[in-house]
């Protein structure tokens, strides 16, 4: 099967990662007998700079015309690209993964296995603003019928997995938008009987994570707290240059680092390229169950292979410890795909 894929490479960190991931992705195509095209496709701040616009309407055209799409990650325009695409798209599911990887040090045991599904398109990220230099306020849109559907991904996932989903939220302070949250999700949970369902507050949650976070399974919630909790679920499990993300609609999907451009470390060739070398992982995973394709789902596999076994050989960047370069990283992991 031939896919395109639109290739946005980013800001910052994001082209530096884009050239490790396509040394392991041209590996996979040698390898696998796959075809990706990837396109390249401008957004962020440098096609700001450079265009005048962070996401033109050709750029988001090529994008929709696309299978899927893989994402750097892009800087100060951040809101106007991604938050955009996932609203415009309809990418309602951001899927945040954090699994221990081995020979990562980090503060979760090595058991560590827990997904964060993160409804995508509402919440206080719609953008409704207003202030008049005296006082600012933000509207929280939280609608029946995403939750639903964000809660509903969640049991799905989680009869994949160890069938256990918590709902977390801040309902006895956001009575009315996390009160129908929480109901909504309750009333998904009756349809699942076979999956362990509860609810635990954000705040205690953040705790648990570090505390015992072995406990989680699925966890789901709201768009700004999944934002945040994937952030402390990626340091539990070694650092925000290891983790990946989907964002899921019900015909398309946009792979990215859950991390930003990283500016403090731009331009030096050190950042972690793991996070979007796994993000690819996870968009051949999607093609492979979208698409009926064993051979992606065979792609993906190798790749996260590859990746244990530059782990486990201490070929890693200085994040991870290591002295590789970004680009040497990709090597070793394009290295340890077998032809
Ligand atoms: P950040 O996520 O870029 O960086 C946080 C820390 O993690 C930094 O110390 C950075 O060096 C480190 N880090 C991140 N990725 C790494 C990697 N692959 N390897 C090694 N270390 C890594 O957060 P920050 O600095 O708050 O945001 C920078 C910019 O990114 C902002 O302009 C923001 O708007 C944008 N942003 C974009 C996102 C996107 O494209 N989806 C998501 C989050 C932020
Ligand atoms: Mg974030």
């Amino acid at each position: 099967m031939e896919y395109a894929v639109a290739f946005i490479e980013g800001d910052g960190i994001g082209p530096e990662q884009a050239s490790a991931t396509k040394v392991v992705l041209a590996k996979l195509e040698e390898a696998q007998g796959l075809s990706l095209n990837l396109v390249p496709v401008e957004a962020g701040d440098r096609a700001l700079k450079e265009h005048g616009e962070v996401l033109s309407k050709e750029s988001f055209d090529v994008i929709r015309k696309s299978d899927c799409c893989l994402k750097g990650p892009v800087g100060q325009s951040a809101f106007d690209v991604i938050i955009r695409l996932r609203r415009d798209l309809d990418l309602y599911a951001n899927i945040r993964p954090a699994k221990s990887l081995p020979k990562v040090t980090c503060i979760g045991p090595p058991e560590t296995d827990l997904v964060i599904v993160r409804e995508n398109t509402e919440d206080l990220y719609c953008g409704l603003e207003s202030a008049d230099g005296e006082k600012a306020t933000a509207t929280r849109v939280i609608t029946r019928k995403a939750c639903r559907r964000i809660a509903m991904y969640a049991f799905e996932l989680a009869r994949t997995r160890r069938r256990a989903v918590t709902a977390i939220h801040k309902s006895n302070v956001l009575k009315k938008t996390d009160g129908l949250f929480l109901l909504a999700c309750k009333e998904v949970s009756e349809s699942y009987p076979d999956v362990q369902y509860s609810d635990m507050l954000v705040d205690a949650a953040a705790m648990n994570l570090i505390r015992n976070p072995t406990a989680f399974d699925v966890i789901v919630t709201t768009n700004m707290f999944g934002d945040i909790l994937s952030d402390e679920a990626a340091q539990i499990v070694g650092g925000l240059g290891l983790v990946p993300s989907g964002n899921i609609g019900d015909h398309f999907a946009l792979f990215e680092p859950v991390h930003g451009s990283a500016p403090d470390i731009a331009g030096r060739n050190i950042a972690n390229p793991i996070s979007l070398i796994l993000s690819a992982a996870m968009m051949l995973e999607w093609l492979g169950r979208e698409k009926k394709d064993a051979q992606a789902s065979e792609a993906s596999r190798k790749i996260h292979t590859a990746v244990e076994h530059s782990l486990r050989s201490s070929r890693v960047t200085p994040d991870l410890g290591g002295n590789l370069s970004t680009v040497e990283m990709g090597n070793a992991i394009a290295g340890y795909i077998p032809k």
